[in-house]
């Protein structure tokens, strides 16, 4: 079987080719040979490949950025997935691709089921949400909405915050971190054996297009998970020391695009349909800081 991964120099595209199954044959795919952008190339690629799966993890990502950047943001992260599922489909081939918990507004108080209505609050959202949309209409799909995603590579928060806690704790300056933003941080390792787990189970058949939800389990705040990455960045001695972290509010911090203040998945139907189990936040952050060295960050 022929498994054709696309942004491979990204984070997650990164760990899934790292943790590629045998016997398929992988093949990674950079932005410079498959840009989503460029509809009729990829779409000759993958007629020429004909790959049995892609697993699309190539998206824009600058959520900031995106305010300013509407047009890009929607031609890659909708139109561009809407032309690559579409090849697929005209041929039998299917589709993994990644969404995100910030297709929701964020006003719920208990974990979001797939079902539930989304209301992103930015464009970055929104553009995923019409990916979404338009990959729903076609067959073959599994859509996997992730939240807070992070690795022992690429840009992260978790690697953004050792760079800090090391530079802060050197000169005695305190790190001022988001509290009233709650959510789980979702490990890359975790998130690409789910990827293959979908693979093995829907390899043999049709099936109709679904959204499915995937994170690490527990809930926390930047704030939270701040501490403790500098925690266990100095129990694997990443870092001498933590830096101290003071909490601070959303209005304290004014980004361009809104973020929800609440994003938990209830990721269930997912664990009932691969039958297995997810992974605490923090045993996942322990070992992707296990996986990380010194020149990561
Ligand atoms: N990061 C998170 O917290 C988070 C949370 C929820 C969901 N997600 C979703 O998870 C998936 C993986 O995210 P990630 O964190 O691994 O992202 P990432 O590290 O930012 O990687 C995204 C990759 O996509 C590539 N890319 C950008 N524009 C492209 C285009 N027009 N054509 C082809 N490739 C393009 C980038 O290439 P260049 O580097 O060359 O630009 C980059 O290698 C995405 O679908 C994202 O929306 C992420």
């Amino acid at each position: 079987m022929k498994i054709l991964v696309t942004g491979i120099n990204g984070q997650l595209g990164k760990a899934i080719v790292n943790s590629g199954r045998k016997p398929y044959e992988v093949i990674g795919l950079e932005k410079k040979h498959f840009d989503l952008e460029k509809f009729e190339s990829c779409k000759d690629l993958i007629l020429n490949l004909k790959p049995d799966w892609i697993i699309n993890t190539a998206a824009y990502t600058q959520v900031d950025q995106a305010e300013h950047q509407k047009e890009k943001a929607f031609k890659v992260n909708a139109f561009g997935v809407e032309n690559i599922a579409k090849v697929l489909s005209s041929y039998g081939g299917k589709l993994i691709h990644i969404s995100t918990d910030f297709v929701f507004g964020g006003d719920k108080s208990k974990s979001y089921l797939t079902q539930d209505i989304c209301k992103p609050l930015g464009v970055y959202g929104a553009s995923k949400l019409k990916g979404e949309e338009l990959i729903l209409k076609l067959p073959n799909a599994v859509i996997i909405r992730t939240s807070w995603l992070y690795g022992p590579v690429g840009n992260n928060f978790c690697l953004t915050m050792l760079k800090l806690h090391k530079k802060y704790s050197e000169e005695g300056k305190s790190l001022r971190v988001i509290s009233d933003q709650v959510g789980c941080p979702t490990s890359t390792i975790d998130l690409a054996k789910v990827c293959w787990e979908f693979i093995e189970k829907l390899k043999n058949k049709d099936f109709e297009s679904e959204v499915f939800h995937w994170s690490n389990s527990g809930v926390t705040s930047w704030y939270d998970f701040a501490i403790s990455i500098g925690e266990l960045g100095e129990k694997y001695n990443l870092i001498k020391k933590p830096a101290k972290v003071i909490p601070i509010s959303s209005e304290e911090y004014k980004t361009e695009a809104k973020r929800p203040s609440f994003s938990i998945l209830n990721c269930t139907k997912t664990k009932e349909k691969l039958n297995i189990e997810q992974t605490y936040w923090r045993s996942s952050l322990n070992e992707v800081l296990q996986n990380i060295s010194h020149k990561d960050f």
